[in-house]
């Protein structure tokens, strides 16, 4: 049995299985509904129902209140429909772009390269091998499967290279204590000629088309997609004026400031500034404390005017920029694109 549900005020409907959540049911048929986590975590599928039942798969109270739930807010990444018509209304949508440009599926990959980047930070090159031509926008990502898991269990890595027509994919991977998979990085658990299968790709961070000045954010591996996006400026040689800023605790924790230069280099007009956020390093001349007050701190006075932003970081990284943005410095809401990574640790529900 599937369910009819659409969506206000964008007049779409589709249908739902009883096996899929609303989000996965708009995949399928082909419409790219924001997201970010698919799992609960991060809100950016917050929707209100207007008619209808559904439940709710496991998810967070941190991104749908009780009180939240009870006055008809639901998450699309969570809701399986109980009832054979729904009414949602999206509260964020992109016009411009509804319908996914890359169609989601599986894919294998074998890895290529496992480099150390810093103490806790591997780049994991990948080959696609399947399926030929796979496409991505700079900004999304994909979900590779566990080894041995059969699909069961995946983790999301944001593409950190630029859509190349050669089927390589770079990954910027963050080793957890005890993580399943970024455990397989340690002591070659992972290694060149391996393969992996891979779901995607996902995700709507996209940078704006056009002439205005871009504000690049990132904090600790979120560096992975805005590294695509910066090597995707800098392959069309853009004009506009390009800042970057890149939060991380130590000095340490700071890689690919090389790279970062060269690619910075063909740009007209590029600035990139780390941030350190701990006390420690005496010999470090440059900037200290909070990443985002320093990138705000360019479009409040006015170095940076009108830009579109793109951030990716732990979520208060997000939700503090953001707030600064659109609260302090009249950036509209619409002209910031994120994403926030969650952790598998941190995805297990309430
Ligand atoms: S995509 Fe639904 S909560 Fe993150």
């Amino acid at each position: 049995m599937s369910s009819r549900i659409s969506f206000d005020p964008i007049g779409v409907e589709i249908d739902c299985d009883e096996d899929e959540n609303i989000l996965e049911a708009a995949f399928r048929q082909g419409w790219n509904f924001v997201h970010g986590c698919r799992e609960g975590q991060c809100t950016a599928c917050k929707s209100f129902l207007l008619e209808g039942d559904v439940s709710l798969q496991p998810y967070s109270t941190h991104a749908l209140s009780e009180s939240e739930e009870a006055q008809g807010y639901t998450l699309l990444c969570r809701a399986m429909p109980d009832s054979d018509e729904v009414v949602v209304e999206l509260l964020h949508f992109d016009p411009d772009n509804l319908r996914l440009a890359h169609p989601i599926g599986d894919g294998v990959a074998a890895v290529t390269a496992v480099e150390p980047l810093t103490g806790d930070m591997v780049r994991l090159r990948l080959q696609v091998r399947e399926p030929e031509g796979f496409a991505y926008t700079a900004g999304q990502y994909v979900d590779l499967h566990l080894p041995g898991t059969d699909g069961q269990e995946r983790r999301s890595y944001s593409m950190a290279s630029p859509p190349s027509p050669d089927g390589v994919l770079e990954l910027v991977v963050r080793r957890y204590p005890g993580g399943r998979f970024s455990g397989l990085l340690e002591d070659g658990g992972l290694a060149p000629g391996d393969t992996l299968a891979f779901t995607g790709p996902y995700g709507t961070m996209a940078l704006k088309p056009g002439d205005r000045p871009v504000l690049l954010v990132a904090g600790g591996s979120g560096i992975g997609p805005i590294l695509a996006l910066l090597g995707e400026l800098a392959a069309a040689r853009a004009t506009r004026p390009v800042r970057f800023f890149y939060g991380a605790r130590r000095a340490t924790d700071l890689p690919l400031r090389e790279e970062i230069a060269a690619l910075g280099a063909q740009l007209s007009d590029f600035a990139f500034v780390p941030v350190l956020s701990d006390d420690g390093d005496a010999d470090w001349d440059g900037a200290r404390g909070l990443v985002h007050e320093a990138a705000c701190a360019v479009v409040g006075d006015g170095t940076l005017a009108s830009p579109v932003v793109c951030a990716c970081g732990p979520p208060p990284m997000i939700e503090a920029l953001t707030a600064v943005l659109t609260g302090r410095h009249g950036v509209p809401e619409s002209d910031i694109a994120f994403d926030k990574f969650t952790t598998a640790a941190a995805a297990v529900p309430d």
